[in-house]
């Protein structure tokens, strides 16, 4: 059952660098491996959902080694991965699973791919129709894992209207299109993270990004090999916000997290918690890896509610389950709507906030895609035990209520938040929380 309890505590306070970016750390470990040459990678988080696509990498040949804090990644070429001779085992992770189902449609074998419990109830749709137009033949049941996939040496050029706002789709299909001798175009109707066009950029792919009436245009102009770069790689923005949100709500608290992922396409939740009076300031901006970095500082706050819509939602999709604790804690009422996607995370996300908060005897009403917080001058009440189905987001942002609410929170199935974040409890009990 692996169960955690988190307690009331009076205050926060530290200054603390926290895990790299989940989803460079993806990107760099693919980029590396399809490389021409040696990557370095400096910052990857150590998570379970990493490991397992470096074991992934190795079975398909790729000589993956750690040094010290490094990871070394000696390069096998565009279309240079071998037949595995076993199940590609992805664990509980939808990027690296679809961005590597992206991979292999561009390599000439055929290969099985399973997950666990939660990835296996993923949709992998999204993925299958454009990669299928570009000649791989994928076979799924009922478009979900285990899949079959057998790619092909040549993939055909697409032009793919990005229908799903889904950063995931988008990469797998400009990873397929590494091996398309000619143009693929994705148009993006909404704009979603970005970093799979940075690094391919950094990588010295053929990629051009156009921006025309709301819309990105992204273009690949395939068979041409990757050069191996070094790659740092800055704090998780996701993970920064859990652990700064518990100094958020919690008073006499003061927590600054040292070069965090700034970049704009993950950096909606800021302007929305200013809006909602939250104490969070930025200093120190600098680019590492063509990244945007910065030092964020969150301060104790006497929040208000907020209102947001899809666009907002799909800019800080993996933020709502905390933002959605941080508004519990707000005097006045907030709602979201259009977060469709959120039915599609490692847990229906509507459904794992609204039960977890009404359990902890916040009053919240569900609408369509969305939820309506009714905001407290007092606090949440906590005091109850939180499934967290297995879900990492769920679980942290659940005991970072535990922090500030007035009976401790108990989450079962806990272990879940290795697959992103192995040391949050050791570094929220470092920062003052008392979580065992
Ligand atoms: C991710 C994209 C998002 C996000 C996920 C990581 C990525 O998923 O929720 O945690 O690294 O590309 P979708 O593309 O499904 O929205």
């Amino acid at each position: 059952m692996n169960q955690l309890s988190s307690s009331p505590i009076n205050s926060l306070k530290g200054i603390i660098n926290i895990p790299g970016d989940k989803s460079i750390s993806h990107r760099s470990l693919i980029l590396g491996a399809l490389s021409i040459g040696v990557t370095k990678i400096d910052g990857l988080v150590f998570s379970e959902d990493t490991l397992n696509l470096i074991n992934v990498l190795k079975t398909m040949g790729v000589k993956i080694i750690k040094k010290g804090k490094k990871i070394i990644i000696y390069g096998v070429g565009i279309g240079g991965l071998k037949k595995p001779n076993k199940t590609l085992f992805m664990g509980n992770s939808g990027t690296a699973t679809r961005l590597m189902i992206g991979v292999l449609s561009n390599q000439e074998f055929k290969v099985n791919i399973s997950g666990d419990k939660s990835l296996s109830k993923r949709p992998m749709s999204r993925i299958i129709e454009p990669l299928t137009e570009m000649g791989a033949e994928i076979k799924s049941k009922d478009g979900k894992l285990p899949i079959t996939i057998k790619g092909v040496n040549e993939t055909l050029p697409i032009n793919y209207n990005l229908t799903i706002p889904s950063a995931q789709v988008k990469s797998s299909i400009l990873l397929a299109s590494l091996g398309t001798p000619g143009l693929t175009t994705v148009i993006e109707n909404e704009i979603t993270r970005n970093h799979t066009e940075i690094l391919l950029k950094l990588f010295g792919a053929n990629i051009k990004i156009k921006r025309k009436k709301n819309k990105n245009l992204i273009s690949l102009r395939g068979q041409q090999e990757l050069i191996a770069k070094n790659v740092k790689i800055s704090g998780d923005p996701s993970s920064a916000l859990i652990v700064g949100a518990s100094a958020l709500i919690t008073p006499n608290s003061e927590i600054k997290i040292k070069n965090v992922n700034v970049n704009k396409t993950r950096f909606t939740f800021f302007n929305v918690l200013k809006k909602m009076n939250a104490n969070i300031h930025i200093s120190k901006k600098k680019y590492i890896s063509n990244e945007e970095t910065a030092d964020i500082t969150f301060k104790s706050s006497k929040l208000k509610g907020i209102h947001i819509g899809k666009k907002t939602v799909t800019g800080m999709i993996d933020e709502m389950p905390i933002f959605s604790i941080i508004a519990s804690f707000a005097s006045t009422n907030s709602s979201f709507s259009g977060g469709e996607e959120l039915k599609y995370k490692e847990s229906n996300r509507i459904d794992t906030i609204y039960n977890g908060l009404l359990k902890c005897k916040v009053k919240v009403k569900k609408k369509l895609n969305g939820l309506i917080i009714i905001g407290n001058k007092n606090k949440p009440y906590g005091g109850s035990t939180i499934q967290s189905n297995f879900d990492h987001r769920i679980a942290m942002s659940f005991l970072v209520m535990g922090t500030a609410s007035k009976k401790r929170i108990k989450i079962n199935e806990s272990n879940c938040i290795k697959t992103s974040f192995p040391n949050f409890t050791t570094l929220m009990n470092n920062l003052g929380a008392k979580i065992s």
